[in-house]
């Protein structure tokens, strides 16, 4: 008989959006528990790995709210809710001034005050940053802070594999237990998504290995509409090879992007980023180094083609106080040492920008059911993030969500635990019948290079009607083959198969999402560039698009964007 435990809220995920719901919903309620289920040891989550900073206003600086409301509205090529935008500019400052009070050692200027480096598409210096290091620091913090509550109960090394769904409403979830191999039911009267993005479905990417848009497809298989899932960014500065993070801090540090002839391109040519150069958003400056691929000024190398980022002209002693990591990156993973050459680097996949939809408050439109940071998306970032709002929306609307789920979980029954158990016992039986099944011939590895490489293809940086067509084709194709897939581990403790078939099977659904939105966006905003549609089209398409699972395949809907006070205008830097 499976075993079920119970919680007053359930979060999925131990990042940084997933910690700091926890923390806010028991510093809310001193009698509420909550259980923080994580497919890896929360330390481990990608949070860590986050290099160059957080974004929002220093209170008494020159920067204001509505500078900070502008710039990400303008980011987001106009299709960022903007009610979402003022909230989260408003609670920024609020929520990286309590992360130092909880010891997040921000970097500081010479007088104590909280210093900031400028990032791509910002209009001042707003990004708080502790080195390059900001990630790691910032999930120590909260991780650390954490652990005062013995209200939050810690279940690692669970993946969690389905929503339970009890009269319309999430009452809890299901998850395999990979020490023993055991599935067990978690339940809660409210369920808090926060599992991250899903870059993995990508060839190349800096995310890690866990990435793979699992809460993404829970929501998705329970009837919750993914929005703007279209949206994939491409950041402009990864290794070749391994895809690993060069920080964009090392622009906002003033470095220059370089092509085979030392030429900086995004000065020198028309790009689209003015005076910002190095500091033009994402979406530009990864189709600038694109086109000057293209147009031959690339360098070949053992992976590809690539241009350069020089750091050389800062000097050793800034790049060992501002960028020790980047130095660090560069001489282990590129055999290069930036103090003295320049950097190998090409566009490489980063973010999603689409995700669970959600309102204001983090919740879908499933009874129960919150999401927040990447796996959501509260239509922050519309059709680009800027650089360093990510780690503070996972703090903004991390804490949202989990006040709200508080809310409801108050007003709500705890399900019918009879029907709840046979649904985890179902999940559990699933589960076994999967693990060293030998039925069929595919193999994990295969489906998923398959699906890389059609993602890659059809959903790069410049998309085309006709590759994007090939592309949901071949992932339907694939979603068909997994049907019958051939595992071969049957035992139980730390089984890594079964987990990679599972998140395989979450990919293909994410990446079936993607394909059909960016095919459906008959235009080119932000980062979905498609050179049938070259133009930005808002008299069609300044909508948000969602994508419905349903058996027959994917089924889109349209959705309003939330227009205040900054209309659509060109969007030029
Ligand atoms: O380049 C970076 O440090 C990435 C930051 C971000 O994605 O927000």
């Amino acid at each position: 008989m499976v075993e079920v435990v119970r919680h007053d809220i359930v979060i999925v995920g131990g990042g940084g959006a997933g910690i700091r719901a926890a923390i806010a919903a028991v510093e809310a309620d001193p009698k509420v528990t909550v259980a923080l289920v994580s497919k890896v040891y929360p330390m481990r989550s990608h949070t860590v790995s986050a290099e160059g900073g957080a974004a929002a206003v220093v209170p008494g600086s020159d920067d204001s709210l509505d500078k900070h409301a502008y710039d990400t509205v303008k980011g987001s090529d106009f299709l960022a809710d903007q009610d979402v935008v003022d909230y989260f500019v408003e609670q920024a400052p609020l929520e990286l001034t309590r992360l130092e009070h909880w010891g997040c050692p921000w970097s500081r200027n010479d007088d104590g005050s909280v210093a900031t480096r400028p990032f791509g598409g910002m209009q001042i210096p707003r990004t708080w940053y502790a080195a390059d290091k900001v990630g790691f620091h910032m999930l120590h913090t909260l991780f650390q802070h954490c652990m005062r509550f013995d209200r939050i109960v810690r279940y690692d090394e669970y993946f969690v594999t389905k929503l339970l769904v009890d009269g319309g409403a999430v009452k809890g979830v299901a998850a395999l237990d990979m020490r023993e191999g055991k599935t067990r039911v978690v339940l809660g009267r409210a369920v808090i998504l926060a599992t991250g993005g899903a870059g993995k479905c990508f060839p190349f990417t800096t995310n890690g290995t866990i990435k793979t848009g699992d809460g993404m497809a829970l929501a998705y298989r329970a009837g919750v509409g993914l929005k703007d899932m279209e949206f994939v960014q491409y950041h402009p500065t990864g290794l070749p090879g391994t895809g690993i993070l060069i920080t964009e801090a090392s622009r906002g540090e003033g470095g220059y992007l370089i092509n085979s002839e030392g030429e900086r391109f995004l000065v020198t040519r028309d790009y689209g980023v003015g005076q910002k150069a190095e500091l033009g958003p994402r979406d530009m400056i990864s189709r600038a180094i694109m086109q000057e691929i293209s147009a031959g000024r690339g360098i070949k190398g053992a992976y590809g083609e690539h241009v350069q980022l020089d750091l050389r002209h800062l000097g050793e002693a800034k790049i060992m106080k501002r960028l020790p990591f980047v130095r660090e990156l560069s001489k282990t993973y590129a055999g290069v040492d930036p103090v003295h050459q320049p950097i190998p680097i090409r566009p490489v996949v980063h973010y999603m920008m689409g995700g669970v939809d959600t309102n204001v408050t983090g919740a879908t439109d499933l009874p129960g059911l919150y999401a927040a940071g990447e796996c959501a998306s509260v239509s922050l970032n519309g059709a680009n993030r800027l650089g360093s709002n990510s780690l503070t929306e996972c703090l903004v609307f991390g804490a949202r969500a989990a006040i709200e789920a508080l809310k409801y979980a108050r007003g709500t029954s705890e399900g019918n635990e009879t029907a709840l158990r046979r649904q985890g016992e179902e999940e559990m039986a699933r589960i076994d019948a999967l693990r060293g099944r030998k039925k069929g011939g595919e193999r994990i590895s295969q489906i998923r290079r398959e699906m890389n490489l059609a993602m890659e293809r059809g959903c790069g940086v410049y998309r085309d009607q006709a590759s994007m067509q090939q592309t949901v084709a071949e992932v339907a194709q694939l979603k068909g083959r997994y049907a019958d897939l051939a595992l071969e581990d049957s035992s139980k403790v730390f089984n890594t198969e079964i987990l990679t078939a599972l998140e395989l099977g979450n990919m293909l659904d994410v990446a079936e999402t993607i394909a059909v939105a960016a095919l459906a966006r008959q235009e080119s905003r932000g980062a979905h560039a498609c050179r049938d549609y070259p133009t930005r089209n808002d008299q069609k398409f300044l909508h948000h698009l969602l994508v419905f699972f349903t058996p027959a395949g994917p089924r889109l809907e349209k959705k309003a964007v939330t227009i205040t006070r900054f209309q659509p205008e060109e969007r030029k830097y």
